[in-house]
């Protein structure tokens, strides 16, 4: 619940606030897992480790401006850093994108086997749930965050874009700017606008500036994930590179050229910036993020 002496809790830079993220999702799902032995709970934690940790960021760094106390908020964090992790172990089997490499390290079905990735997947996405449920907020909160955190998940959310991907890599006219962007914003951006809606979902407070940011967030972010598919660096990226065309992906790349698709997320990156404008300065670390999004390396 939002703190009644609306006092500013700290703001932190990008890094550390990036560090602080993985460390308390890192944490939480260590303890759920706790006492477990096999492949299985290996593999989950496997899976959550090693991330950049931005959808945890976001979830705690929105909780700060609407001034939820960050113990309140770890629960959210640790549950949308559960489902991305259970995403890419799927996004990465043979029967999907087929990648040997993620963060650097085998993928959970090449150092396990598809069994166990397939039942890694299976937990982290329940285990995501558990963890939401010990987000402190009053009741009516967290059923709107439950109910959200489902539909980002599913049908309408990452799963019907991930569906959209891989019919598109067989389709026979390629995906129109509308489709690649619901797309996108299915597969990609449905987690990333969840996450930056956790600060006014569990205040129960005003969501319009944060859900044009997070939209616009989502979208650059998958742009510069294509982008980097063409240009990065595989030993940097931490997984194979120039995959996409070969594999007859939808991209905004495929569809605008590289400078187009570059032009386009630096759009909407100023876009995100621009949308956070009733938090003033405080807001800082979610402009530094929108500004990472697209520059980063990996
Ligand atoms: C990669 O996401 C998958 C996409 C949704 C494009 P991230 O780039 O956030 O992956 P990690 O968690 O940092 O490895
Ligand atoms: C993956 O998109 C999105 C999800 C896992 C939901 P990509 O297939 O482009 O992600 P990478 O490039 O493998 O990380
Ligand atoms: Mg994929
Ligand atoms: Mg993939
Ligand atoms: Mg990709």
């Amino acid at each position: 619940m939002a703190d009644p002496q609306r006092r500013p809790l700290a703001r932190l830079p990008l890094n550390d606030a990036l560090a602080h993220a993985a460390k308390v999702a890192q944490a939480r799902v260590g303890f759920a897992l706790s006492g477990l032995s096999g492949d299985v709970p290996a593999a989950m934690l496997y899976a959550v480790s090693g991330g950049k940790a931005l959808r945890a960021f976001l979830a705690l760094e929105t909780a700060r401006l609407h001034h939820i106390n960050p113990v309140a908020a770890a629960g959210a964090a640790a549950a949308i850093e559960c489902l991305h992790a259970y995403s890419l172990v799927h996004d990465d089997m043979p029967c999907m994108d087929n990648d040997d490499l993620r963060r650097g390290q085998p993928t959970v079905h090449r150092k396990w086997d598809e069994a166990t990735a397939v039942l890694a997947g299976d937990g982290l996405q329940a285990l995501a749930f558990e963890l939401l449920v010990q987000a402190e907020c009053s009741p009516r909160a967290k059923m709107n965050l439950v109910m959200s955190f489902a539909h980002a998940a599913g049908v309408r959310g990452m799963v019907g874009g991930q569906a959209a991907d891989i019919a598109a890599e067989s389709a026979d006219v390629p995906l129109d700017l509308d489709q690649i962007t619901a797309l996108q914003a299915g597969k990609t951006g449905a987690l990333i606008s969840w996450s930056a809606l956790v600060g006014p979902r569990m205040a129960e407070e005003e969501r319009e500036p944060l859900s044009h940011y997070g939209r616009a967030l989502g979208l650059a972010f998958q742009i510069a994930d294509d982008v980097l598919d063409v240009t990065g660096d595989a030993a940097v990226v931490g997984k194979a590179v120039g995959k996409d065309q070969a594999a007859g992906k939808a991209t905004f790349v495929s569809l605008l050229g590289l400078d187009g698709a570059k032009s386009r997320a630096a759009e909407l990156v100023d876009e995100a910036c621009d949308a956070l404008s009733p938090y003033g300065d405080d807001a800082e670390t979610l402009k530094e993020a929108a500004r990472f999004v697209i520059a980063r390396t990996h």
